[in-house]
């Protein structure tokens, strides 16, 4: 889990000024379904310096481990603990009051083993325990399965959402400006983004399609994530963990079995190696 592509969401509920308030801080490499209200409220109920919000997993042992007394005050972090000290482990999501900044120094710092431990010594860290499911989503495999997570918590509560017709099945989510020709088969587990262009016969399972993305007739393409501004030909084949940069051009009856493309190339040759990466 990295924050490198972290961004920082300044809280305008009050009347303060926006140097006085807590703001959050959020790993952009997971998904939940961000309770950032109710967090933010414990934040505030428990007049905390920082909150981290904190998830379940099976196997501690792997992962960092929050243990915390009854209140949710933060009394240690444990890293692979070989006991069992508590099965919590930091979800990358924090509410930070603006005093924390202070605790930072000028140079490249750890806010997780520099910074929280300061504030753990003055009892005023906390964790709040995220309700529903949780996913690490770094890397495609884990972005995929993270997509039919997010995919299914929708169905649960926002089901008016998810994507409708006789062309669906399973959950998945289709942008409006997106438009899916004749006869297709798509689902389960795909999304499909702003202004992509879906042919007809085309058929489509576990699959991130981004931005304007071109699909022809007759393609067909499973587990893989095709980028922004791509086309797929007619009858190609994309499937297992294929990724497919920005602006990737795939001819006609092409087959990608587990392929890696960077962005702005045409490919004329099918890939039947799973791993191969086009430069
Ligand atoms: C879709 O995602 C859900 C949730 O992860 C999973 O249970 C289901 O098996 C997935 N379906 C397919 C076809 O991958
Ligand atoms: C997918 O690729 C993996 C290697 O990454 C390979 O072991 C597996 O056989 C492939 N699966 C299919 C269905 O082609
Ligand atoms: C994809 O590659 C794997 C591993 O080489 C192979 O077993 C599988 O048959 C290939 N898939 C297809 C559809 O050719």
């Amino acid at each position: 889990m990295g924050l490198a592509y972290a961004c920082f969401i300044a809280v305008a509920e009050t009347d303060q000024t926006l140097a006085d308030q807590c703001f959050f801080a959020l790993c952009s490499d997971v998904i939940c379904e961000f309770p950032l209200r109710d967090m933010l409220k414990f934040h505030q109920s428990q007049k905390a310096e920082g909150t981290i919000l904190v998830t379940k997993v099976d196997d501690p042992s792997k992962y960092g481990v929050v243990v915390t007394d009854e209140t949710g005050q933060v009394e240690r972090f444990v890293e692979k603990p070989k006991t069992f000290v508590g099965d919590k482990i930091n979800a990358g999501i924090y509410v930070l009051e603006p005093c924390v900044l202070d605790r930072i120094e000028l140079r490249p710092t750890s806010i997780e083993k520099e910074t929280f431990p300061l504030i753990v010594r003055d009892k005023r860290l906390f964790a709040f325990t995220l309700p529903g499911y949780w996913m690490d989503v770094g890397q495609p495999k884990d972005y995929l399965f993270g997509l039919g997570l997010h995919l299914s918590s929708m169905r649960q509560h926002n089901p008016s959402e998810l994507a409708e017709g006789s062309s669906f099945v399973g959950n998945n989510i289709v942008h409006p400006t997106a438009q899916i020709g004749k006869d297709c088969r798509i689902g389960p587990n795909v999304s499909i983004g702003i202004e992509c262009v879906i042919g007809d016969g085309v058929r489509i399972s576990n699959c991130v399609l981004l931005h304007r993305v071109k699909v022809r007739n007759f393609a067909r393409m499973a587990d893989s994530i095709i980028g922004w501004g791509s086309s797929i030909g007619r009858w190609a084949r994309i499937e297992n963990k294929s990724v497919i940069g920005e602006d990737v051009h795939v001819r006609e009856e092409i087959f990608m079995n587990g392929t890696i493309v960077l962005p702005h190339k045409e490919i004329k040759d099918s890939q039947h190696d799973p791993g191969t990466i086009i430069m």
